[in-house]
């Protein structure tokens, strides 16, 4: 958006700010800091939709000030994704926020964010490597070093993420302990369609067809939690069974597996936190789901 632009709605929609420089930004914040104002932050990447809204509206009931972010992290994107075909859609993000009453919109470019100079990169060593990190190489690096430089130039009381990228989650939480980041991360339940599926800015790349394939994701999710509860199958065969279904049913499987919620690691037996993560390709599109649930007190004596 031209600068012009910027102004001209900095002056008719005087109750949101919208900001894209680096240096307004950390003026305004140092504003609402002198006022005493607890300021949330929800870093996004825009094409909002009622899953990003169910953040901002939790935030609201956290904190006085609402910042939000949108950019499109360049590199958070492997070669061959789809960084330029990522849906753009800022006119429409603009009136969802107004309409939620966020304070502040920061909007930056590329290179208000990256000087060709930078040479820091956050990395989660591990965490980072495992699921997605296998096939999206240095997705979870991108990732961690934006959200550290817009926590670092929010810095907020409170940061809120989605469930929904679950292992997102985990990384940035892992981060802001590891470097000592006096902020809190607020985690926030996935927002579903109807028909179960995860809300996602990528669902809009599904054709009609592979619209109505893609709830069978969270179905089998759904089908494997209630398996690993009725405890007559091991892990290894619950997870085979659904990647089979999933096959079937035309996704293209990337992994399907029943982890230990605090590491991401296989989860055991004698694990009581469990999240089971899924990525699968229909058609082009790569879609992600997890569902995250609890077998404290259950007889469990029969899994993997
Ligand atoms: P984006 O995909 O735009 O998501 C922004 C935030 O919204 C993330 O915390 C994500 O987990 C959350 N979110 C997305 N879909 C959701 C749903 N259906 N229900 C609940 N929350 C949902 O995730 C990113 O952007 C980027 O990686 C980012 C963290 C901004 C760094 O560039």
């Amino acid at each position: 958006m031209g600068v012009f632009y910027l102004e001209l709605y900095n002056l008719i929609l005087v109750n949101m700010q919208i900001i894209s420089t680096i240096q307004t930004l950390v003026t305004t914040i140092k504003g609402f800091k002198e006022y005493g104002l607890s300021i949330a932050f929800i870093p996004t990447m825009g094409n909002l939709h009622q899953g990003h809204l169910s953040l901002i509206e939790k935030a609201k009931t956290k904190a006085e000030k609402i910042v939000v972010s949108i950019f499109v992290n360049p590199t958070q994107f492997c070669a061959g994704e789809d960084f330029v075909n990522y849906p753009r859609t800022e006119q429409h993000d603009i009136a969802l926020l107004l309409a939620h009453q966020v304070d502040v919109l920061f909007l930056p470019s590329t290179v208000e964010m990256y000087s060709s100079e930078a040479k820091t990169l956050v990395s989660v060593t591990g965490l980072a490597d495992l699921h997605c990190g296998k096939t999206r190489k240095g997705h979870f690096d991108g990732v961690a070093t934006v959200v550290c430089k817009l926590l670092n130039l929010v810095s907020p009381n409170i940061a809120l993420f989605g469930e929904k990228d679950f292992q997102q989650l985990l990384v940035i939480k892992t981060m802001v302990r590891d470097l000592n980041i006096p902020i809190h991360i607020e985690s926030v339940a996935t927002v579903r369609e109807s028909d179960g599926l995860a809300m996602s800015s990528r669902n809009s790349y599904l054709t009609t067809q592979e619209r109505l394939i893609a709830p069978i994701l969270f179905r089998a999710l759904s089908q494997a939690r209630d398996n690993i509860i009725l405890g007559e199958l091991t892990f290894s065969q619950i997870e085979l069974q659904q990647r089979q279904i999933l096959s079937e049913k035309g996704f293209l499987v990337e992994y399907f597996s029943i982890c230990n919620a605090n590491t991401l690691l296989a989860a055991k037996r004698c694990d009581n936190d469990v999240v089971i993560l899924v990525a699968a390709k229909l058609g082009k599109t790569r879609l992600i789901d997890n569902i995250h649930f609890k077998i404290n007190n259950l007889k469990v004596d029969s899994l993997r």
